[in-house]
């Protein structure tokens, strides 16, 4: 049995990690395929050199485009190198334009498809992550659903049953591999922060910031959730996130402390101790759940409700009243929710599910 992982960007990254090394403590050839849709070491390089992984087998380097040029260059490029290896599997992460392009190229190469994290869904068609979501389910032939309501959906889209596969979120094993070197002495000092009295923030959601009134909405939003609760707010800025900014109005984050994209170990290891998780990442609505960190979720609807369920998420939108008052409730909330995504041993039940050593 030969696997092709495919990656493309962070997020796949560190959720196939465990993926990954469950296919090197099994023995089981692995080759390691990236489109390059992430490049900015930031983005991309920090992640393999943190989490231990082997450098790609191949790195396509598709960078930045449209939609059309990211889904069409990854798999022409994916193609000739797919032909060249014959992967058994080609298990593909999430729900990204690289996700829907390795489905595809794969399947026309009549390659079994592995889809983790399977049956999501916002059910707001307007996101791109949607339209490729319910594709790459569509093509795949093994659906690692993280939850019984991704099965549920998956069944409720007549997938065969015999294909879906509950798994847990793999996020949940590199969190618990991570979370004690993550918090190491001296970070909290590095960043200028006390346990618990600062927010950590992200936004990247083209709905969020390629849009000016929610982008205005949500950065005043964030600072004034600060200044009612006398957090600070630490804000690690996705690239395309700054450089909007940058062209509508850098006063916008005036009262925010503004960080670049950071290593995952820094970033595990500051959120673990933070007040309030304030975001609109899908990734990071479960790790705020697993560490239970309360998350104010920016934006109108979630493909994770189960941490709404949880009681460890909000709704918040993009409305800055809102976001205060969502900050606020959150704040206040005992922290003792269920994590309802896995026990941290997900990537090995996926690898064995496709080596054929689990029902
Ligand atoms: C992509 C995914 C999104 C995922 C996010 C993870 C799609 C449709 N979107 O969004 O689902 O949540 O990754 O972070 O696939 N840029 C850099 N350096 C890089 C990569 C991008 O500076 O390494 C900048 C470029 O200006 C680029 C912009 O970010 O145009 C957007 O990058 P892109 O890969 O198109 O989408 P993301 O917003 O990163
Ligand atoms: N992350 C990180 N550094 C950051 C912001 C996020 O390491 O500055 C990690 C985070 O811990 C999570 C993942 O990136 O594991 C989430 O990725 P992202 O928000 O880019 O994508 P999404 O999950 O929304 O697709």
């Amino acid at each position: 049995m030969k696997i092709a992982v495919v990656v493309g960007t962070r997020p796949e990254i560190i959720k196939m990690a465990p993926v990954v090394r469950a296919c090197r403590a099994r023995g089981a050839p692995c080759l390691l395929l990236h489109t390059g849709q992430h490049y900015s070491f930031e983005l991309d390089g920090v992640f393999f050199a943190e989490l231990g992984l082997p450098a790609p087998d191949v790195n396509l380097e598709i960078g930045s485009g449209s939609r059309t040029y990211q889904v069409a260059s990854a798999m022409l490029g994916l193609e000739p190198v797919l032909r060249a290896h014959r992967p058994d599997v080609v298990p593909v992460e999430g729900d990204t334009n690289s996700v829907l392009a390795a489905a595809l190229a794969a399947n026309q190469a009549g390659i079994a498809v592995g889809h983790v994290e399977a049956g999501l869904r916002s059910h707001d068609r307007g996101m791109p992550e949607e339209i490729n979501r319910i594709l790459t389910d569509h093509v795949s032939d093994h659906l690692f659903a993280p939850t019984t309501g991704a099965r549920a959906i998956l069944r409720g889209d007549g997938i065969p049953e015999s294909r879906i596969h509950v798994t847990g979120n793999t996020v949940v094993d590199e969190l618990h591999l991570q979370r004690d070197r993550a918090r190491r002495p001296g970070l909290l000092e590095r960043f200028g922060v006390e346990a618990r009295r600062y927010a950590l923030a992200t936004l990247h959601r083209p709905e969020n910031v390629d849009q000016e009134d929610r982008l205005r909405g949500i950065l005043a939003g964030l600072a004034a959730a600060g200044d009612a609760l006398d957090l600070v707010v630490l804000a690690a800025l996705h690239p395309r996130t700054q450089a909007r900014i940058a062209a509508t109005d850098p006063a916008l984050t005036a009262r925010l402390r503004v960080l670049p994209p950071l290593g995952y170990l820094d970033f595990l290891g500051l959120h673990a101790d933070a007040a309030l998780m304030l975001t609109d990442s899908g990734g990071l609505q479960e790790e705020a759940c697993c560490l239970r960190v309360p998350c104010v979720t920016l934006r109108d609807n979630t493909e994770r409700p189960e941490s709404v369920a949880a009681g460890a998420s909000v709704l918040a939108g993009a409305d800055p009243g809102r976001i205060v008052a969502c900050a606020r409730a959150m704040h206040a909330i005992p922290r003792d929710w269920p994590n309802p995504f896995g026990d941290g041993r997900s990537g090995e039940r996926i690898v064995d599910l496709l080596l054929g050593m689990r029902a």
